[in-house]
């Protein structure tokens, strides 16, 4: 019997249709600054596309599993989190997407509760639903910066199945730290709940660095990327690293659902390891652009925001402007040609009155987005004052 997944079951994510304006007033002539999507804008580090280029000219680019990769990615957990893991627990996927999709069906059954921060990224609750398993969204407030925490997971009656952490989050770029972590790894583990953690934006923090949950839990499921540090969203990269009994049944899933990740990206992640002081480069602009939009906060009026303590946003409450988030960034996007997410695409509850500013572009389109920001806020705190 065919068992049809309504697409009713999946939210839209709206920033797209965001983009797609901005798109269309930039085909119009308009000049657009896109701070709707979390990606980076400067492509991947040069060695990495040297590697590629080697790679075109001598390999045949069949399906592949670096292992030389996966060797590599394990180093970096022993240097980076003083961790060790073994190649054979990694599988390489075609970004943390796929990886959180193989990871979330090989690791629980249909009707499975799953948790998650309310705010979050848009594609937790979607895949769970897709893969007919049950999100829970948490609400998480300022109080918690946006994250869960022990004591909500140990609240939760019955235990869920599962838990997906991130930290750098996604809207806010708050971070659990490693106290925080280690509180729930202790929950987790009392409760029988198995957490998956996301760590796509790890490399990307400004105070402490994150904390990886295999230092306080070696049975959790990692999911990581190409995509954010490594500043190769296109090149679709990424891992899924299980604990060894596991792994077989992660890159089983893996395997049958996506075969093999691209070989070319594969050639040229390993060399991007060696790009180090590039990529650290790239995490200065980041500091100096988070800098820039912070020090506008109070001229835009925009007080209550998330700490990002990582990543490349801004979560901020425009409540005091409006309880339609969507609308506010279209019309934001019109009026001043600065593109935006709205708080809807990770909040279905509150985020009507969230938007999202990624700062992941070069600092003069900061500098502009401000110059054009500021008076923008200033008129719509008139017009919400006049009404
Ligand atoms: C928190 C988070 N996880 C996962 C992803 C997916 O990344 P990719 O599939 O490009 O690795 C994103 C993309 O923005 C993200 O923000």
């Amino acid at each position: 019997m065919l068992t049809v997944i309504p697409m009713s079951d999946v939210d839209p994510f709206y920033a797209i249709s965001i983009s797609a304006l901005a798109h269309r007033l930039t085909a119009e002539g308009r000049s657009v600054i896109h701070m709707e999507f979390g990606q980076p804008s400067t492509g991947a580090p040069k060695g990495a596309i040297a590697a590629a280029h080697a790679a075109l000219d001598a390999d045949k680019l069949p399906y592949w599993e670096s292992h030389a990769l996966k060797v590599r990615i394990a180093r970096h957990y022993l240097e980076t989190y003083g961790v060790e893991v073994r190649a054979s627990q990694i599988t390489m996927t075609c970004g943390a997407s796929p990886a959180l999709v193989a990871a979330l069906a090989a690791a629980f059954e249909p009707g499975d509760v799953i948790a998650m921060a309310r705010p979050g990224y848009v594609s937790y609750r979607n895949t769970a639903r897709a893969l007919r398993l049950t999100p829970l969204e948490i609400a998480c407030g300022p109080e918690t910066r946006f994250q869960l925490t022990a004591q909500a997971l140990a609240a939760i009656d019955p235990a869920p199945e599962g838990v997906i952490l991130a930290s750098p989050a996604n809207p806010t770029g708050s971070i659990i730290p490693a106290e925080g972590l280690k509180a729930i790894a202790e929950v987790c583990r009392a409760r029988g709940v198995r957490i998956v953690s996301d760590e796509i934006y790890h490399g990307l923090t400004y105070g402490e660095p994150a904390h990886s949950i295999l230092e306080f839990e070696p049975e959790a499921i990692v999911v990581n990327s190409f995509s954010k540090y490594f500043s190769m969203p296109g090149w679709r990269l990424g891992w899924l690293l299980a604990p060894p009994q596991l792994a077989p049944r992660t890159a089983g899933h893996a395997g049958v659902l996506f075969l093999t990740a691209p070989a070319l990206a594969q050639h040229a992640a390993l060399a991007a390891f060696e790009c180090r002081e590039e990529l650290d480069g790239r995490l200065e602009t980041y500091r100096r652009n988070r800098a820039l939009v912070l020090d506008a906060l109070p001229a835009l009026g925009l007080e209550k925001i998330a700490p990002p303590d990582g990543a490349f946003y801004v979560y901020a409450d425009v409540g005091h402007l409006t309880d339609d988030s969507l609308d506010f960034c279209k019309q934001l996007l019109m009026d001043t040609g600065v593109a935006t997410a709205p708080g809807i695409d990770f909040d279905p509850v509150d985020g009507r009155r969230f938007i999202r500013l990624s700062f992941a572009v070069s600092t003069p389109e900061v500098e502009e987005a401000l110059r054009r920001l500021i008076p923008w806020f200033a008129a719509a705190r008139e017009r919400a004052a006049a009404a």
